[in-house]
């Protein structure tokens, strides 16, 4: 299979290879980078864990991994075999010093008669606890000094609040330069995140209604259908906001509210990102009440199936008042936004699993109808849907056909199935193949990190501090707790649910 000859020569190591996340999402993105043919012609995985395994153990494991959870689904014979062997395992010990030594060797071994030094990069597979460990030891080894050929990859949770992912960047940036660190949010290697800027930048009609004058409000919904699963144990620590509000809901806000960015380089696109974080105003703790609500699911239908409460899933505390659906209001202080408002939600056991941005325009300033004609009309509405049957939509206003004036919302519609028939690749494969390229773009910033706890920092407080909750508030299956419904009612507003009935979702479709 012919390979990316731009690319320098590269091994990713992963640390925590023995565990789900490789298994699932890493190997097989590599994988279809592979049969894409954009690796660097010189590259190799090497897998580190405690556990014992061979290298023929580790690739057999990496396959199964492949062929049940590839979007391309099984491998090929012999196209996994001329793959596999670049795949290396070696037992490690992160808490000791010789391991790394041992793994230095090794990488110098794998890269024997390579053209030329191999770049390294370095993925953290592995509980947050042991991000300061690995990366210490990593400095420790001198693998850290090479400025210009290692890339340190981070998972989130980043941190729990704003004090502990600034005490985490402390940590590393006295290892790592800013420039070597890639915090993955899986939402940034979206297709359809990504296609949020080509939208609004590549073309020129929207770009002058972008703004308060035209726009009544913005709502994003990040809904799953599956509950908590088997993470049990990570998500009752953490709960809805802190899993998705400062990552995944801000980095699709940013990307609606930035002002244009002069180039596509990565800072210059992460500090127009920023700049919005900066501009959101601050909550008042007297004001958590009002601007945002939480809820935890009750048992209840999925699809024909009754499922727990989340009080009765694996790993969770039976009186647990970690929320699993969260709704914000916030606003945006700057020329473009001031007073337009921005509704956030995300929630587990949800109808569908259905991500999209909702832009609401403002009603036309005067209608020139007939009352009679309005029975229906409804204002213009864009829909981008992030996932799944990724689009965009345009609700307008048509006259329906007949003698009598009527107008009727339909809607223009954007699939990129239809238009392109073609599958968007996974965003793992998207965000694995910039680093391999040494780009930060879609990467998360110390300071982007920083900013996302700092908004939600006053909301975690009262809500870690107020145990008092009317928990369970949602049953399984519905849109979420009463008190989300009033957020917007209070503003004269509703929801824009997603239509689930055409949704229906598969478990295990998910990603990260
Ligand atoms: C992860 C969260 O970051 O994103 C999970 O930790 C969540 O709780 C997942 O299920 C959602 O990702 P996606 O790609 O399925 O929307």
């Amino acid at each position: 299979m012919e390979r990316n000859p731009g690319l320098p020569p590269t091994i990713l190591i992963v640390f925590g290879a023995s565990g789900d996340l490789t298994h699932r999402k890493l190997i097989p993105a590599v994988y279809n980078l592979h049969l894409d043919s954009v690796l660097p012609a010189e590259f190799a995985v090497l897998g580190l864990d405690r556990v014992d395994m061979t290298d023929e153990a580790f690739r057999q494991h990496l396959r199964q991994g492949v062929d049940e959870f590839s979007r391309r689904g099984k491998a090929d014979e012999a196209t996994w075999s001329k793959f596999a062997g670049r795949l290396f395992f070696q037992k490690a010990d992160f808490a000791d010093r010789a391991a790394f030594a041992s793994m230095a060797d090794k990488l110098k071994a794998i890269s024997q008669g390579w053209s030329a030094p191999a770049n390294y990069a370095f993925y953290l597979a592995v509980p947050p606890s042991l991000i300061g460990l690995i990366s210490g030891q990593l400095g420790q080894a001198g693998l850290a000094s090479l400025r210009e050929r290692t890339a340190l990859i981070i998972e989130k949770p980043f941190g729990r609040n704003l004090a502990s992912a600034q005490a985490l960047d402390a940590e590393l940036t006295t290892i790592f330069k800013e420039s070597q660190l890639y915090r993955i949010d899986h939402y940034m290697g979206k297709e359809t995140v990504q296609n949020i800027l080509a939208f609004r930048f590549a073309n020129s009609l929207f770009e002058p209604v972008w703004n308060r004058r035209y726009i009544d409000h913005v709502q994003i919904t990040v809904a799953e259908s599956i509950g908590v699963e088997h993470r049990g144990a990570y998500y009752d620590k953490a709960g809805a906001l802190r899993d998705m509000v400062p990552n995944h809901l801000f980095q699709i806000m940013c990307m609606i509210a930035m002002e244009p960015p002069v180039s596509f380089a990565a800072n210059e696109v992460r500090n127009k990102k920023i700049d919005v974080l900066k501009a959101v105003r601050p909550i008042p703790t007297d004001q958590v009440a009002a601007q945002a609500v939480r809820g935890q699911y009750d048992a209840g239908w999925m699809q024909g199936k009754k499922v727990p409460a989340y009080r009765k899933e694996q790993d969770v505390d039976p009186q647990s008042i970690t929320p699993t659906y969260a709704a914000l209001k916030l606003f945006i202080d700057n020329w473009r936004w001031q007073e337009v408002p921005f509704y956030l939600r995300t929630g587990k056991r949800l109808p569908a699993r259905v991500s999209e941005v909702s832009i609401q325009f403002r009603p036309v300033p005067h209608s020139s109808f007939p009352p009679s004609a309005l029975s229906s009309w409804a204002p213009n509405r864009l829909t981008i849907r992030i996932q799944p049957k990724e689009g965009i939509q345009l609700r307008i206003q048509a006259k329906h056909p007949g003698l009598a004036v009527r107008l009727n919302p339909v809607e223009m519609q954007f699939s990129y199935m239809e238009s392109f028939h073609a599958q968007p690749p996974e965003a793992y494969e998207t965000l694995l193949l910039d680093v391999f390229h040494h780009d930060q773009t879609q990467f998360m910033r110390a300071d982007s990190v920083e900013e996302g706890w700092a908004i939600v920092e006053p909301i975690l407080e009262a809500w870690d501090n107020d145990r008092l909750s009317d928990f369970p508030n949602y049953p399984s299956g519905t849109w979420g707790p009463e008190a989300a419904t009033r957020l917007v009612a209070m503003d004269g507003r509703s929801w824009a649910n997603p239509n689930v009935e055409e949704e229906g979702e598969k478990e295990g479709e998910k990603e990260g």
